[in-house]
C-alpha cells in the first residue's frame, strides 16, 4: 500500500488508469498529472519527449511520490532515457503482457501516436512473439477524445483504417480506449486489449500488496489547465 503515487500522461488518456486505480485501493492519495500545454506528445520528436518527460518525473519527484505511472504511451517510449529516484512504471510492459497472450497472432491491428510507433517499441514487442501486426496513428483520435466531439466519428475509421477484420486489436495510446464502442462498432470481429486493464489487474495481483482502504484522494495537475481534467472525469464517470 502506497502513500501517494502519480499517474503521468499528456492529457486526459490516463484518467481511464486513474478510474481503475482508484476503485483498487493500492494508495492512499493520487496525484493525476497532465502536461496539457504540451498535447500532443505524439507528434513530438523523440528529444523533445525526453525533455516533457523528464519535467515531469522532477515535478512528481518534488510532490514526493512513491511511484510514478507512465500511463501515456508515448511517454513510456523514452522512459529508459530519463532519470529518476523514483520507481516509474511503463503501460508499455503491460501492453507488452497483452501482446505475449496473443502471440502467433497474424491478423492484428496496433493502434498508436506517430511518435510511439516512429520508436519502433512495438514494432520489436511484436517481432518477439510473432505476431504479424499493422501500426497505424489515427491522428485525430488523441483530439476527438480530448474535446469529447466523438460524434460522426466513423468517417475517421474510414479514413484511416482500410480493413476492418482484424482478429485483435491493441490500444497502444491511452485515449483511444475512451472510443472502444466505436472501434468495436467498425472491427465487428476484433478483439480489443487495452493495456490499463492488464495493468491495474496485475498491480491489484501481485506486484503491490493490497489493504482494505476507503477510496483515495484524488488530486488534479496540469501544467495548463485542470478543468478539462475534472469535467472529462466527471463525465465519463458519473461522479
Ligand atoms: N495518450 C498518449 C499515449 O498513450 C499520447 C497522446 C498524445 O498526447 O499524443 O500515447
Amino acid at each position: 500500500m502506497y502513500k501517494k503515487i502519480a499517474i503521468f500522461d499528456s492529457g486526459v488518456g490516463g484518467i481511464g488508469t486513474l478510474k481503475l486505480l482508484s476503485q483498487k485501493p493500492i494508495s492512499e492519495e493520487i496525484i493525476y498529472y497532465a502536461d496539457n500545454k504540451n498535447i500532443p506528445f505524439g507528434s513530438k520528436s523523440k528529444n523533445e519527449l525526453i525533455l516533457i518527460c523528464q519535467n515531469a518525473v522532477n515535478l512528481l519527484e518534488k510532490e514526493n511520490v512513491e511511484l510514478i505511472i507512465f500511463a501515456c504511451n508515448t511517454a513510456s517510449s523514452v522512459i529508459s532515457e530519463l532519470k529518476s529516484k523514483v520507481k516509474i512504471i511503463s503501460i508499455i510492459d503491460y501492453a507488452k503482457k497483452g501482446l505475449e497472450n496473443i502471440k502467433n497472432s497474424q491478423n492484428t491491428l496496433v493502434v498508436a501516436t506517430k511518435a510511439t510507433i516512429n520508436s519502433g517499441i512495438y514494432q520489436s514487442i511484436c517481432n518477439s512473439f510473432n505476431i504479424k501486426a499493422d501500426f497505424i496513428n489515427p491522428t485525430d483520435f488523441v483530439e476527438l477524445v480530448e474535446t469529447m466531439r466523438i460524434k460522426n466519428i466513423k468517417e475517421y475509421f474510414h479514413k484511416y483504417f482500410i480493413k476492418n477484420n482484424y482478429e485483435y486489436i491493441l490500444y497502444a495510446c491511452t485515449h483511444y480506449p475512451f472510443l472502444d464502442s466505436e472501434f468495436n462498432n467498425y472491427f465487428l470481429k476484433a478483439t480489443t486489449i487495452d493495456p490499463a486493464k492488464i495493468m491495474v489487474d496485475c498491480l491489484e495481483k501481485s506486484e503491490i500488496p493490497v489493504l482494505n482502504s476507503t477510496k483515495p484522494m484524488l488530486i488534479f495537475k496540469a501544467s495548463k489547465d485542470t478543468t478539462i481534467l475534472k469535467r472529462f472525469y466527471e463525465r465519463i464517470f458519473d461522479v
